[in-house]
């Protein structure tokens, strides 16, 4: 998509490892990774650093700074997507590249394993109505809308427990099994006590139901990730 990219932008890097593999994959360019927390490395590559910043509020880059944007895992935290495509937009180069890497709120299974009635769908429903009144608009459909052209988008499937029998896929299913673990309680705790007024006990009991039915192997569940690619023109109309 970028050939040779002198100066990328991460954005919500969070530990940092995309923007530090950046670094690494491409000596040459520089790269910054931004977030709201301090939790990145210092030993990093020399050509990668990183900055906190709120990026919801007004960016203070100059217009056409970037050859890339990334974003990745910020689904359900965005209040305003539009407005952050919009300065994206801003900031990269013409003919530069935005890549958004997301995944779907919600499990399925192929087999009919997965149960609407399970813990792990109440899971889903009540943080996708939590985020829906905490205002996050959780469809990045507004890609086209900032301007950027040439959007591509791929989808995957990625197992969600050691269910597989294929030892890569399972292997896959385990990693996104222990992030789960811990990612559940993270992402539903503020959500639904904050919107649904849930009582922090029952959030816990929740996820910790929805943890078992995961671990049971019981369930074949996946969820879909997917990569958006999109350019801005090399002449700009925005
Ligand atoms: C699920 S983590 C993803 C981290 C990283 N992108 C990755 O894929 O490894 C989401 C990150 O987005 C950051 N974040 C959320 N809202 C943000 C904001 N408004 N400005 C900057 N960072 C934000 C969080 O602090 C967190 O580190």
């Amino acid at each position: 998509m970028c050939p040779n990219p002198t100066k990328i932008l991460d954005l919500g890097t969070g530990t940092g490892i995309w923007a530090i593999d950046m670094g690494e994959q491409y000596p040459s360019a520089e790269v910054i990774g931004t977030d709201l927390s301090p939790i990145q490395p210092s030993w990093v590559p020399p050509n990668v650093s990183f900055q906190i910043d709120d990026i919801e509020s007004e960016w203070e880059w100059p217009e056409g700074t970037f050859d890339m944007v990334h974003i990745r895992y910020l689904n359900g935290g965005i209040s305003d997507w539009a407005a952050l495509f919009a300065e994206a937009y801003k900031s990269l180069k013409p003919g530069g590249w935005i890549e958004v890497c997301e995944f779907e709120m919600g499990v399925a299974s192929d087999d009919g394993t997965y149960s609407a009635n399970s813990s792990l769908a109440k899971y889903y429903e009540l943080t996708n109505e939590a985020a829906k009144k905490a205002g996050a608009d959780t469809l990045i459909n507004g890609i086209e809308k900032a301007g950027f052209r040439n959007s591509t988008m791929r989808r995957i499937k990625v197992p969600l427990g050691s269910w597989p029998a294929d030892p890569l896929q399972r292997e896959i299913g385990e990693c996104y099994l222990m992030l789960s673990e811990t990612g559940f309680e993270a992402l539903g705790m503020a959500l639904l006590t904050r919107n649904l007024g849930m009582d922090p006990s029952d959030v816990t009991k929740l996820v910790n139901s929805a943890k078992r039915e995961l671990s049971s192997k019981r369930m074949h569940t996946y969820n879909i990730h997917f990569f958006l690619h999109a350019q801005k023109p090399l002449k700009s109309s925005v």
